[in-house]
């Protein structure tokens, strides 16, 4: 029989929603609160400093987590790239540790299909063009996310109306949708474009769980999407930053990054200084109001997407009566 991801991940009732994996921001204690608040968690295994202190991380999620009744899953980021030489040691503690969900970037998702499977755990891509999207897909990723126009981190470009129409010439399997999606009512509209759930990052920065800096949640707080800027200067791959803090540091906007880009062969910590220094955000940073408990994030979240649900309904019922489009 064919396997239901969707009703595996998203049984009815729960927020079709993962908080997406962040460097420097997400780790064990915001996957917990997601998941104890009803939405998939996630960090990226690149954020502990070493495989010991991530063994640490996935014992303390797993433990958390341990014995709960329709316990929320949680999810793994992995590097696959070829040359980030963790990869052997880290997978060894995705068979121990079985997170449901491993979401690889930076590679091929066919790395680690065999071994997430064995477990019974799904295997999400993140891409951000068609090209990839059909890659990912030959190589049998479980699920598709469409990383957009105006994601935080490093973003896409397309926008998200014309990216989903695209893919779903030839995916009609799980598709998740990153970028922007701040809102219940944007979670909801990402459905009707075609995607069957959300991932959202920046809407979890300024969250008490998150790692990030207190100056960095507060910025998010002042910021508007006009407070971004779209560049390679920082990383060598374009990224959306928060304009003041590459000031702050030096950098021109302008610039391409060379020279910047990550070397996963040897210490990261390179990469890692430039992120330190410099803030991304999403251009949906605008919704973030207030630095919160992720249990209010999510509560919010399904608050809106509930409210969005009836409006739809009010609309459909009257425009059935109606019939406004004939
Ligand atoms: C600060 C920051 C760090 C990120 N780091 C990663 C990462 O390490 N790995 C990854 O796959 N995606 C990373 N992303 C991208 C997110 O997983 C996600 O695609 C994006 O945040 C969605 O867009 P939104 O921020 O507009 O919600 C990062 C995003 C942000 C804002």
């Amino acid at each position: 029989m064919k396997r239901d991801i969707l009703q595996e991940l998203f049984p009815t009732g729960r927020l079709p929603l993962l908080a997406a994996p962040m460097f420097l921001v997400s780790g064990p204690e915001l996957a917990v609160a997601c998941a104890r608040a009803g939405a998939i968690g996630s960090f990226p295994a690149p954020n502990a400093r070493s495989v010991e202190i991530l063994e640490n991380w996935l014992q303390q999620v797993s433990a958390a987590l341990a014995g709960q009744t329709d316990a929320v899953p949680w999810a793994l980021n992995m590097i696959v790239h070829s040359t980030y030489d963790r990869f052997e040691r880290e997978l060894e503690l995705v068979l121990k540790y079985q997170p449901k969900v491993v979401t690889t970037a930076l590679g091929s998702p066919k790395r680690v299909l065999e071994q997430v499977h064995s477990y019974g755990g799904v295997v999400m891509a993140d891409v951000i063009t068609p090209t990839l999207a059909r890659k990912a897909a030959d190589a049998g990723a479980d699920a598709l996310i469409l990383v957009t126009q105006g994601a935080g981190g490093h973003t896409g470009s397309y926008n998200p109306f014309a990216f989903i129409a695209e893919v779903r010439k030839f995916w009609s399997g799980p598709l998740g949708l990153a970028g922007c999606i701040s809102s219940g009512s944007d979670l909801r509209a990402a459905q009707l474009m075609g995607a069957d759930f959300g991932v959202a990052g920046t809407r979890f920065i300024a969250t008490e769980e998150s790692m990030a800096a207190p100056a960095y949640r507060q910025l998010l707080v002042d910021s508007d999407i006009e407070d971004l800027v779209e560049s390679k200067a920082v990383s060598g791959v374009t990224g959306n930053w928060l304009r003041s803090t590459m000031a702050s540091a030096g950098i021109d906007p302008a610039g391409d990054g060379k020279g910047k880009q990550i070397d996963f062969s040897g210490d990261i910590s390179a990469g890692k200084k430039a992120w330190r220094d410099v803030w991304s955000s999403g251009q949906g940073v605008g919704a973030v109001e207030r630095i919160s408990p992720v249990r209010d994030v999510v509560a919010t979240l399904r608050s809106e997407y509930r409210a969005a649900l009836q409006a739809e309904l009010a609309f459909v019922t009257r425009a059935l009566e109606q019939g406004v489009v004939t």
